[in-house]
């Protein structure tokens, strides 16, 4: 994990595309709409990893008011999955949010990885979407006190 870095800079159109694919069907993002968030640099932050020249993971925050932000989409590569760098990448968001004041961390958590990962941070579950979008999947509704 030595190598890895982190960046913020907004990766080319393949790899947007790619993390993408890594999500059930049902919730993937149309491109450009991705595109248009990621570039509302006001109400958005996204961090990736890199491994090199290769994009590893990302995850993408959303700013709606003062005090919270809401984690819209938190994606690893299938190569680098079950490693630690998804609990990395919410240990960013989370210092990132630190540091602009923000005190609550909120959002929708696909049960299994990306729930536990939130979990150990200290996310707290607030109640359960059943069946989300249509995915056959339930998702954590939870906010995490950021300290
Ligand atoms: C969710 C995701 C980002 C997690 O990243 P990751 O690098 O694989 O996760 P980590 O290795 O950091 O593990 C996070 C936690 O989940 C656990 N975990 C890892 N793989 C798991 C699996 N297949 N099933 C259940 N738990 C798992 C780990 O033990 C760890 O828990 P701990 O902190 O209590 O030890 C990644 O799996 C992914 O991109 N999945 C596909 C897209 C997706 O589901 N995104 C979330 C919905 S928007």
């Amino acid at each position: 994990m030595s190598k890895v870095k982190k960046t913020t800079k907004i990766p080319s159109d393949i790899v947007l595309h790619k993390f993408e694919e890594f999500h059930p069907k049902n919730i993937r993002w149309d491109l450009s709409y991705k595109k248009m968030f990621l570039t509302d640099q006001k109400r958005s932050k996204a961090i990736y990893l890199k491994d090199g020249d290769k994009y590893m993971g990302e995850i993408i925050l959303y700013v709606s008011c003062d005090n919270v932000v809401y984690l819209e989409s938190i994606t690893v590569d299938p190569q680098y999955q079950g490693q630690g760098y998804g609990t990395l990448l919410n240990k960013y968001a989370i210092e990132w949010a630190k540091r602009k004041g923000f005190t609550i961390l909120t959002g929708d958590a696909r049960v299994g990885a990306s729930w536990n990962s939130l979990k150990s941070l200290g996310a707290v579950e607030v109640y359960i979407n059943k069946n989300w979008s249509k995915t056959k999947e339930d998702y954590v509704h939870f906010y995490l006190e950021i300290k």
